[in-house]
């Protein structure tokens, strides 16, 4: 294909302009499988301190707390689950899910300023999600992450959930979605004759029709919030592979400002035979995970390890709405109070 060319003498080499965010993100953050988190202490590095994830055995809700014990350091996730506090391997003081002390074995008195934070925390869709806001806010009502229809159907695998830590800033992820030009190079998929972005709110949409390996694919990939995409996709299969309808998780929670968790989710309908056996239909949604390494949701790691932060990128008309989604995605990163008005309107970018 001739391309018209800009080129001439005084076009100087481009000077990129590479500065990353300067704070973490606000809204919901998946941060696993519901059936990860139990009755022993999990440790999550995340947001640039440690914390600690578990199960209360009376409530049997997931409980998040600051991992450092304010008593002399030592780490919650190493401790063990009573009630619905947890309580601290080094002297024993026992921290309730609300993070106030509530026992110290050996004290007349639980010192005042004994209290840590307790984080929010929500489960749906078989998932579990923490809040971060860096101003210290609470969850905002109408980013709660809904009951999304599909994930509640039977028939189902249970999640199969991949954790992958990538140094990077969290905000290189988001990209993908208005990418368009990504999905040939890094994934095989070819002849795209539908991709279109539409932004509403905390919620950003991809869909994307193509030819992919496994068939002709219909794909709907949905951000609520900048750490929950959940994605859902048809193929129509070919000589080779059957039919397949299937969902996958692509998130991120930020671990440092320049490094983030990478969690990948996988969930698939039951292959007939597998419907009495979890560790049967686990062991299918590994083949299934390994299977998306070369050209799945892995294959932008490569990317993703030694990439840049390019605030000024050269786009050219074949690119999607990479600014558009920026845009939406800097909602994000300041104040609640700051966030503009015009970003609630549903606006739709076809780039077909
Ligand atoms: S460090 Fe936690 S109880 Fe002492
Ligand atoms: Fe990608």
């Amino acid at each position: 294909m001739s391309q018209a060319t800009a080129k001439t003498e005084s076009t100087k080499p481009y000077i990129i302009a590479s500065t990353s965010p300067s704070r973490y993100p606000r809204g919901w953050f998946c941060i696993g499988a519901d059936y990860e988190f139990t009755d022993q202490p999990m440790m999550l590095n995340y947001f640039g301190t440690s914390l600690v994830a578990y199960r209360g055995e009376d409530s049997k809700k997931v409980h998040v707390l600051d991992a450092y014990c304010p008593h002399m350091g030592a780490n919650l996730a190493d401790g063990c689950v009573k009630g619905d506090s947890v309580i601290c391997p080094f002297h024993e003081w026992s921290w309730g899910a609300d993070g106030f002390c509530n026992d110290i074995p050996y004290a007349k008195k639980i010192p005042e300023k004994a209290r840590i934070r307790s984080w929010d925390c929500m489960e749906a869709n078989e998932l579990v999600y923490l809040w971060h806001d860096p101003d210290g806010g609470p969850p905002i009502e109408e980013q709660k992450i809904p009951d999304i229809e599909q994930a509640s159907e039977d028939g189902w695998t249970p999640w199969y959930i991949r954790r992958v830590p990538v140094e990077n800033n969290c905000r290189e992820l988001i990209d993908n979605m208005a990418d368009k030009a990504h999905f040939g190079p890094v994934h095989g998929s070819s002849n795209i004759v539908h991709f279109s972005n539409i932004s509403e709110g905390h919620v950003y949409t991809q869909l994307m029709n193509a030819d992919s390996a496994m068939g002709f694919m219909e794909s709907n990939a949905t951000y609520y919030g900048p750490g929950f995409m959940l994605h859902h996709a048809t193929n129509s299969g070919n000589a080779e592979n059957p039919p397949r309808r299937y969902m996958s998780l692509v998130m991120n929670v930020p671990t440092s400002m320049d490094s983030f968790e990478f969690l990948a989710g996988f969930k698939e309908r039951i292959p007939v035979g597998m419907e009495g056996s979890i560790e049967a239909q686990m062991e299918y949604m590994k083949t299934i995970a390994e299977g998306a390494e070369e050209r799945g949701v892995f294959a932008d790691m490569r990317i993703w390890q030694n990439k840049v932060t390019i605030n000024n990128p050269i786009l050219c008309d074949g690119d999607g709405p990479v600014t558009k989604l920026r845009q939406w995605y800097d909602q994000f990163l300041v104040p609640i109070d700051q966030v503009p008005e015009s970003l609630k309107e549903r606006k739709v970018y076809d780039k077909s």
